[in-house]
This record gives C-alpha cells, sequence and structure tokens, in this order.
C-alpha cells in the first residue's frame, strides 16, 4: 500500500483550529481587564451569546469543564447532590471535579440509547426536602447533543417535560450543551428555544464552532453573578481574553450555520461504515457530526483504533460504547473517503 502523506483527524470536533477570520480578529481585538469588567471584546462575546440563547448574561470561561463546574458550584452547596446520566461528560470526563471541589455527590440514573434519563427515574431521584439525612438535590444536569450515546439530540417534549417536573420540585436544571448548536442545526430548533429548557446552559466555542478556546455560560442575570465567583475560585477569571474572545464572536457569527455539513458527513460516513462487513452502527444514534460504532467482538478496539492510525486515520477508542469518529469544519469529504476506504481495508485484512 502506498503511504498518504495526509492524516485524517477524526478523534473529535476540538481538533479544529482557528479559521484565518478569526486569527485576523484575535490579531485585531480591542482588549482591556477582563476582571475590571473593561475588556470590550469580552463583553461582546458575553452578549452574543447571552442574546443567541435568549438568556439574561454570558459568562465567559476558558472551557467546558470549567464552565459546568462553575455552573453547579453556583447551583449547588457542598454535601448538595447532582442528578446525572451515566453516558455524560461530568460523570466520565470532567475528574469528578464537582464531587472533588464541590463536595457535591452524583445521583447517577442510566441514559437511555436515545441520550435522555426516564423522568420517573430522575423523580424518584429527586430527594424530598427536609428529611433528616437526605443530601438536597442541588441541580439536575442534562447533556445536549449527548456525546457519549453518539451525539443525540435530546427531543424538545421531553426537555419541556423534564424542565416542568424540575420546577415543580423547586431543582435548577443545568444543560451541558457544548455541542447546543449542533442540537438545533439539527433539529431546526432555535437554540434559544433548547435553551429556554434549562436554567443555565454551558457550550463550547471550541468545538465544531472552531473557536481555540473557551465556553459560555447562560443563565439568569444573578446566577451569572454568582458564576463569577465560581470562575475565580476555579482560577477562569482572565485578564486581556478578549484576544481570545474575539474568534468566539467570529465563531458565533460564521460557524454556526455550516455545522448542517459536518452532519451530513457523519451520515455519510456512518451509512459507509455500517456496509462495511464486520462493522456495526446504531443508525438512529447519528443525528449530528458523531459516530459510535462497534467492531466484531474478536477485534479489539483499540486494535481497530491502532490499525486505523497505521493507514493515517485517527480515531477514539470509546470502550466500552465502541469506537469513534467526529466530522468537523477540518474534515472534508476526503477525509470520510480515506476513512471509509481505511475501515473496508482494516476488516478485511
Ligand atoms: C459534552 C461535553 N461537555 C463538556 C466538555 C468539556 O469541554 P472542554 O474540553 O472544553 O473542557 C466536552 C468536551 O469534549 C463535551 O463533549
Amino acid at each position: 500500500m502506498r503511504k498518504r502523506t495526509l492524516v485524517f483527524d477524526l478523534r473529535s470536533d476540538t481538533v479544529t483550529t482557528p479559521t484565518p477570520e478569526m486569527r485576523e480578529a484575535m490579531a485585531n481585538a480591542v482588549v482591556g481587564d477582563d476582571q475590571y469588567g473593561e475588556d470590550p471584546t469580552v463583553r461582546e462575546l458575553e452578549e452574543l451569546a447571552a442574546r443567541m440563547l435568549g438568556k439574561e448574561a454570558a459568562l465567559f470561561v476558558p472551557s467546558g469543564t470549567m464552565g459546568n463546574l462553575a455552573a453547579l458550584l453556583t447551583h449547588c452547596g457542598r454535601g448538595d447532590e447532582v442528578i446525572l446520566g451515566s453516558e455524560s461528560h461530568i460523570f466520565w470526563f470532567e475528574s469528578g471535579g464537582a464531587a472533588a471541589l464541590g463536595g457535591m455527590p452524583f445521583s447517577m440514573i442510566e441514559n437511555a440509547l436515545d441520550g435522555t434519563m426516564p423522568l420517573e427515574k430522575i423523580e424518584l431521584a429527586i430527594r424530598p426536602a427536609g428529611r433528616s439525612g437526605y443530601p438536597r438535590t442541588g441541580a439536575i444536569a442534562i447533556e445536549n447533543t449527548q456525546n457519549r450515546c453518539g451525539g443525540t439530540v435530546l427531543d424538545m417534549g421531553y426537555l419541556s417535560e423534564l424542565k416542568a417536573l424540575a420546577s415543580e420540585y423547586g431543582v435548577p436544571v443545568h444543560m451541558d450543551g457544548a455541542r447546543i448548536f449542533n442540537a438545533a442545526i439539527a433539529s431546526d430548533t432555535p437554540a434559544e428555544a433548547i435553551a429556554a429548557t434549562a436554567d443555565t446552559i454551558q457550550f463550547c466555542l471550541s468545538k465544531g464552532l472552531a473557536a481555540p478556546v473557551g465556553s459560555m455560560i447562560a443563565g439568569s442575570a444573578d446566577f451569572i453573578s454568582g458564576a463569577k465567583g465560581g470562575r475565580k475560585i476555579l482560577g477562569g477569571a482572565m485578564r486581556q481574553s478578549g484576544t481570545i474572545a474575539a474568534a468566539g464572536v467570529v465563531a458565533l457569527k460564521t460557524m454556526v450555520e455550516r455545522l448542517g455539513e459536518d452532519h451530513a458527513r457523519a451520515r455519510r460516513l456512518a451509512e459507509g461504515l455500517a456496509a462495511i462487513d464486520g462493522l456495526t452502527v446504531d443508525l438512529d444514534s447519528v443525528q449530528t457530526n458523531i459516530v459510535i460504532f462497534d467492531c466484531r467482538p474478536e477485534m479489539e478496539h483499540a486494535d481497530f483504533v491502532a490499525a486505523m492510525k497505521a493507514r493515517d486515520i485517527l480515531i477514539s477508542n470509546y470502550t466500552p460504547r465502541g469506537v469513534r469518529m467526529v466530522t468537523h469544519y477540518q474534515a472534508g469529504d476526503d477525509a470520510i473517503d480515506a476513512a471509509l476506504e481505511a475501515a473496508a481495508a482494516v476488516m478485511s485484512a
């Protein structure tokens, strides 16, 4: 086999690098000390994000992990329980920060394949108020799109019912909407309508939107004022951060609508993989830019990933769920063709 010189990176949409327009905006950003509230570019980004999500205010934070944690620290006191899904990013990939730094135990509910947590199980998990010995239920954390379930989009009917249930018990809903705009584009629903089903939301600029750094949290003005304290405690209050916020502004203005291209490529990729003998893809789960699939049992996921890498295709091992490929701005049709060709070669070797 002739070795290709191009490596296609489908491990994640986080591998995207800033567009030329972002680099130019960063170079020319007007900045100030954000901890004095004097960075006009950060203000612009925060106002734009709040507007796009229909929330009173938003806050720029360095990462999605910090955004989720600052939000939970704002909703919960030490010992307050967070209800979340067994496949949630907060549970799997955030180093247990809510427990380690916020003293919040997790009450875990198994995610269904579509990324939802059954409402009746959530209701059972909400602690009755005033019962001696019970922790207080501090928040319900949901994820949309649901990464480990294949980037599934939570249904709006489900989200509205969940919000009504949580309100009945006075429990805030926090949405880890790292890929909220993927959900919005895939379901043809305004991001604002999706965000209205949660009290607070975190979304990432640094994933499919291709900004180099940063996430936003959004909610009421009171919530954001409290979250500034959480961000500071976590070391995320920055200074001339307009230099990076400038890329975020470009991301929100120019990179949202094109996410549909990533979704179409993910669909083509998933259908192509499903046609390869020995690979199994749940095509129903492929709703956005993430494709999680399995190979025949005698092949270890790690071996499949290594064999793909040997063919210059980088993908992620998502054991036990399978292996993962993610489409993004810098993975065009040639990346999909190359990935399918490599997968077919690996499975027939
Ligand atoms: C669903 C979800 N939430 C949160 C995060 C955390 O974002 P960051 O890597 O910026 O901390 C990620 C990152 O991949 C994610 O997929």
